[in-house]
């Protein structure tokens, strides 16, 4: 199958996408994504036992070191930060350092701080594992560490050097986190276009059998839509919020159910329908639309109700508290119909408990 790839652009600076099963495979293009003398390899331990052995070979002629983390959320954390931090001075990495995200995107979001405060910013590329990372994490250049008090606190903006994504490594990805990613892909039509959330729909059955062709034909389309809106609004002060769509009623979700029920795809799946449920309760968008979102996240298996028993004040008390709140009123993505999502202020508060109440 042929590899596609996918610039993103960020005035002065660019780097590459690649898509295509593979990648792994090519030592010499993945040793040219190193540079310098030293390397150090990020990984977790699902992912190392299928992948990391190809990685180690191709950059077996540098000083390199490989540190393999406990797999899961709970790991993205200032703790596992200073471990990488001790494995770089470790190591002696130099200012020409390359850092080597291999996995989903804890591991993407971690490796990318840890390169963002090594020596102040050194390179890092994304060897992106799941198909979440490849639509979303490993684009765009957020880095994170979670705090107890909440995800993603800690951060940085820093962009890495390549993006790689070997589509046969999703071959060894479980069902539920595969259906995660396809929910971020639906997404990306649901939010600003409407025929790829077509496409999406109808290609729902063979997504879910792992056909090869239809994996890289939406990875490529959501990696092109990630980067357009990325390369427009690089920190996020306006488009690049749409992103967002389904999130917060997601998170909401994901934080009442102490973060070990719905996995954050399925969440976004749930928040995405009640975005648009909530869209027609405003007479914003036509009721059929949000039909047609609940249809296609079925067809792809997902989640499209709140999970039972969650109290919808406390859905609605978590929602308060997300980080895109302005002045205390309600800041949501909604949608005026399928392909044109919109951030909508000083929402109602009482319609959004009766979306939460179904
Ligand atoms: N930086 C961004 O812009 C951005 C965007 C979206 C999400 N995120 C972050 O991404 C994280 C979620 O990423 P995720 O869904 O990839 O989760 P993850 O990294 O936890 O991976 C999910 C699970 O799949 C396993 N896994 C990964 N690849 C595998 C493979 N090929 N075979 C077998 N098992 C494999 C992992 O070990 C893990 O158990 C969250 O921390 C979220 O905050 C960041």
């Amino acid at each position: 199958m042929a590899l596609r790839t996918v610039d993103v652009e960020l005035g002065t600076r660019r780097y590459p996408i690649h898509i295509g099963p593979g990648l792994l495979d090519d030592a010499a293009r993945l040793a040219a994504l190193a540079p310098g003398r030293h390397v150090l390899i990020v990984t977790d331990a699902n992912v190392a036992p299928h992948w990391l052995a190809r990685v180690e070979a191709a950059f077996a002629g540098k000083q390199r070191a490989t540190h393999v983390l406990p797999p899961g959320e709970q790991e993205k954390t200032l703790e596992r930060f200073g471990d990488l931090m001790g494995a770089l001075a470790r190591l002696g990495a130099s200012r020409d350092a390359t850092l080597v995200a291999l996995g989903g995107g804890v591991v993407g979001d971690l490796t990318g701080f840890a390169a963002a405060c090594w020596m102040r910013g050194v390179r890092f590329v994304q060897l992106p594992t799941t198909l979440l990372a490849m639509v979303d994490s490993s684009v765009g250049g957020k880095t994170a560490v979670d705090l107890p008090e909440g995800k993603n606190l800690v951060g940085a903006f820093h962009q890495p050097a390549a993006v790689l994504a070997d589509t046969a490594t999703l071959a060894t990805l479980p069902d539920r986190e595969l259906r995660a990613g396809l929910a971020e892909v639906l997404k990306y039509g649901a939010l600003g276009d409407a025929a790829f959330f077509e496409r999406v729909h109808a290609l729902a059955p063979a997504l879910l059998a792992r056909d090869p062709g239809a994996l890289a034909e939406v990875i490529a389309t959501s990696c092109a839509h990630k980067a357009g809106i990325v390369a427009r609004d690089e920190t996020e002060t306006g488009e690049r919020m749409l992103l967002n769509l389904g999130h917060t009623f997601g998170h909401a979700i994901e934080a009442v159910q102490g973060f070990g029920g719905l996995v954050h795809g399925e969440a976004v799946a749930v928040g995405m329908g009640l975005a648009a449920r909530l869209s027609a309760e405003l007479g914003l968008a036509p009721a059929a639309d949000a039909d047609r979102l609940i249809t296609a996240l079925r067809a792809l298996d997902l989640p499209t109700e709140v999970p039972a028993g969650l109290d919808p004040d406390a859905l609605l008390a978590r929602m308060r508290l997300d980080k895109k709140n302005l002045s205390g009123t309600l800041r949501l993505v909604l949608w005026r119909g399928i392909g044109a999502a919109f951030v909508a202020t000083g929402i109602d508060e009482s319609a959004v408990r009766r979306v939460l109440a179904g």
